[in-house]
């Protein structure tokens, strides 16, 4: 229920008196706070749908604190601090009145939309924007609205439900954002949610000799009083837990593979030796994945080597995935994997992440049966064998925590597997994996999407299989 501001009031006689032809007016109502994902039902937010992002982040001491007596210098720090500029396009998807964003630390000092100044209240991680009156009638339903939101501070890690940490994380020389899986609302205010794909802009300037790295195309690179602005474009839909930026010292390196995708890697010059080799395969890793899994889906990709300290992770950030050192090249064929599965088709809520992590894991699978003879039944059959993957089903963590561990992973692909031996033609199962990329490109998808494609697709009813190996408490005996 939503009570309308006196304000308003002259301006929906006035339309009233002009016959406008709305039936419902503009009354609005406010925006969901949140999108009930399974294990975090506040993240995200109703009402609106992102189009894209245009984020303008300032690091490190600003021009005045330069020229100002000086503080700690700009040999400080130099990631440590943010000023923000988030300007947010979306799509109504409601009338509304209000909606919210989710941003976690940081101060807001304003927020316009449709560039009149909007009410904001601020309650931990939810942030209420509340536009003037005057320009509510452009938040109907279906219509395009912009937001810009300015914010400043120092950008924090957050610790997840499984102890891990991501959001913002301080290295030797800069900083690299994480945010799987909600750990991008330490640096951006948006709707974090799987969910809600977008374009994005990211533009980052930094005090030289620093380099800022983030997804998609470097466009321009501007330098200016000693700071450089880096202008990053992502042209296809991307998910906000995949959005990174990476600020330090890079050895940087550019090319294209034969098939024209743009490579771009940056790696810290500290692991630039160990990393050389294993980065030289990312071409041939991508070609040897698009013929199992359908075309690539990105027009750029790469790696970013950073040692990020607080976190031992590797995250498959679009195009460009995060490794904390050199990868082994199973970890990089998992990562690149993650383009197809969990980037382009993206999981529709995290419950059912099993399918980015799964099939991730799968093409692990098909990578050392294809290149280090390794057959694949013997992958299953270790998976099967290991007790953690059996702790709970891949479709049902049953908790945050739970959701970046064994049975996501390992179960996931013992799942994919089960499905190659129910199809039973190698060339049959790989055409059913390029029709499911397919089918979702640069899309969301849910378990329900995947089972009933997997049904259709062969013509089979296949209710055992995923009672037994997708929802099933426990182990099957072997040969079931
Ligand atoms: N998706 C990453 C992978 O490639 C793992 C991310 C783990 N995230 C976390 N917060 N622990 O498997
Ligand atoms: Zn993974």
């Amino acid at each position: 229920m939503n009570l309308r501001t006196p304000a308003a009031v002259p301006l929906l006689l006035a339309l009233a008196l002009l016959g406008a032809g709305c039936s419902g007016g503009v009354e609005g109502t406010p925006g969901a706070v949140g999108l009930r994902d399974p294990y975090f039902p506040g993240l995200g937010n109703g009402g609106y749908d992102v189009t894209h992002y245009g984020l303008k982040l300032d690091l490190g001491p600003s021009a005045d604190e330069l020229s100002g007596p000086s503080t700690d210098g700009p040999s400080g720090p130099a990631a440590d601090r943010l000023r923000g500029t988030a300007t947010i396009t979306a799509r109504a998807t409601q009338d509304l009145s209000a909606f919210h964003l989710d941003l976690a630390g940081l101060d807001v000092e304003g927020a316009t939309v449709e560039g009149r100044p909007a009410a904001v209240n601020r309650a931990g991680k939810e942030l209420t924007i509340r536009p003037a009156a005057a320009v509510e009638d452009r938040l109907r339903k279906g219509r395009t609205f912009t937001t810009v939101v300015r914010y400043s501070g120092s950008p924090q890690a957050i610790t997840d439900a499984g102890g891990d940490k991501e959001g913002w994380l301080r290295t030797a020389d800069g900083a690299v954002a994480l945010g799987e899986p909600t750990g991008s609302m330490a640096w951006f205010p948006g709707n974090h949610h799987p969910s809600d794909k977008a374009t994005y802009d990211i533009e980052v300037t930094v005090p030289d000799p620093l380099t800022a790295v983030s997804n998609g195309e470097l466009v321009s690179r501007r330098t200016e009083n000693g700071r450089t602005a880096y202008l990053w474009r992502t042209t296809e839909p991307m998910a906000s837990y995949l959005a990174t930026v990476a600020v330090g010292r890079f050895t940087t390196h550019q090319s294209r593979t034969p098939e024209g995708i743009r490579l771009f890697t940056a790696v810290d010059p500290e692991s630039a030796a160990g990393s050389r080799d294993v980065l030289a395969e990312i071409p041939a890793v991508l070609a040897w994945s698009a013929e199992r899994f359908g075309p690539y889906p990105f027009r750029s990709a790469g790696a970013i080597v950073e040692r990020t300290g607080d976190s031992t992770y590797a995250l498959e950030t679009q195009n460009r995935p995060v490794f904390p050192g050199p990868p082994d090249t199973a970890l990089l064929v998992h990562e690149l994997a993650h383009q197809w599965f969990g980037n382009s088709v993206t999981p529709a809520t995290w419950r059912d992440l099993w399918l980015s992590e799964g099939f991730a894991t799968y093409a692990e699978w098909l990578w050392a049966a294809d290149h280090d003879g390794v057959p694949i039944g013997k992958s299953f059959e270790e998976a099967y064998a290991d007790d953690a993957n059996w702790a709970f089903p891949p479709a049902g963590p049953p908790a945050a925590g739970d959701l970046f561990s064994s049975p996501v992973y390992g179960r996931g692909a013992m799942v994919v597997h089960r499905i190659r031996l129910a199809v039973d033609d190698d060339r049959a199962f790989f055409a059913l994996v390029r029709g499911w990329t397919k089918a979702h490109r640069h899309r969301n998808a849910a378990t329900e999407d995947f089972t009933a494609y997997v049904e259709e697709r062969t013509g089979q009813d296949l209710t055992e299989l995923w009672d037994t190996w997708l929802y099933g408490e426990s182990r099957p005996p072997k040969e079931g």
